[in-house]
């Protein structure tokens, strides 16, 4: 029987990327989406067109509301049954230094970021019951820099989360986070932005998603592998030498 994985803002960017390579691997996915339903439905068709004998469909959810998030994963069991592989992906990436940071800003970093991968861990523990959950992070939770300190306190916690999940959900479940660091532009930024950001880290260069897509592999072949974090930041987590 194929296996089924539920990747979270899987329409574009890193999620995307995920969701052909894991499809190309003989995976069923589902793809979720908020604000990008035609990206979701153009994916949908580019997954059924390459990979005919496999199950592709869509799912909307407003990860900000606690309500669409629980209803997220019992959809999904209605149209695939219980599946094995939780992505958490999905994310918002607000800049503010503390000092600036609102109410507002805070609890949709915290909601989207935290909130919502928590209770997909939750809900994927209580209806799949064994498989892989895999937890995006960020290197920037190896630092303290406020520049975008709700963010980045979201990330900190998800990977706190992680090694929870991990200890509680053993043997059945294993969970893992992969924390990308300079990788793709904001989609509003162009490549020069990202070249400029990889000056400063060890490998000098943006890693592009070939390395997350490696770190994707090696979490779910290594069985004996759980809570553990894969750095996907060409070093950046080391800090700067000078
Ligand atoms: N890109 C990088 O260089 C980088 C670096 C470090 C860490 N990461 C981490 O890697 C992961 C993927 O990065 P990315 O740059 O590909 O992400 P992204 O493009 O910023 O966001 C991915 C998706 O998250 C979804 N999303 C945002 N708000 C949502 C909400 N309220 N409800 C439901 N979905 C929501 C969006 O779906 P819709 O478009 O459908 O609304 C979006 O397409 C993220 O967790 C990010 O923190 C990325």
């Amino acid at each position: 029987m194929k296996q089924t994985a539920l990747i979270t803002g899987a329409s574009k960017r890193i999620g995307k990327s995920l969701a052909l390579h894991l499809a190309a691997k003989g995976w069923n996915v589902a793809v979720h989406f908020n604000n990008s339903a035609k990206p979701a439905d153009d994916l949908i068709a580019e997954l059924s067109d390459k990979f005919p004998g496999q199950q592709f469909k869509a799912f909307p959810a407003n990860l900000a509301e606690i309500d669409e998030v629980v209803a997220l994963i019992p959809a999904m069991v209605r149209v695939f049954g219980p599946f094995q592989l939780l992505v958490n992906n999905a994310s918002v990436f607000d800049p503010s230094y503390i000092q600036k940071t609102t109410p507002e800003l805070f609890d949709i970093q915290m909601n989207v970021n935290l909130k919502a991968p928590f209770f997909l861990m939750r809900d994927f523990a209580n209806y799949c019951k064994t498989g892989n959950i895999i937890n995006f992070v960020d290197t920037r939770i190896t630092n303290n820099k406020s520049n975008f300190a709700a963010y980045s306190l979201s990330k900190k916690g998800l990977w706190e989360a992680t090694k929870m999940a991990a200890l509680e959900f053993a043997p059945a479940i294993r969970v893992n986070a992969i924390a990308p660091g300079v990788t793709l532009a904001p989609e509003d930024k162009d490549e020069n932005y990202l070249l400029n950001l990889a000056q400063s880290i060890p490998m000098k260069q943006p890693g592009g998603i070939g390395p997350i897509l490696k770190s994707i592999d090696y979490i779910l072949e290594n069985k004996h592998l759980t809570g553990q974090l894969l750095f996907a930041d060409g070093g950046e987590n080391l800090g700067q030498n000078a």
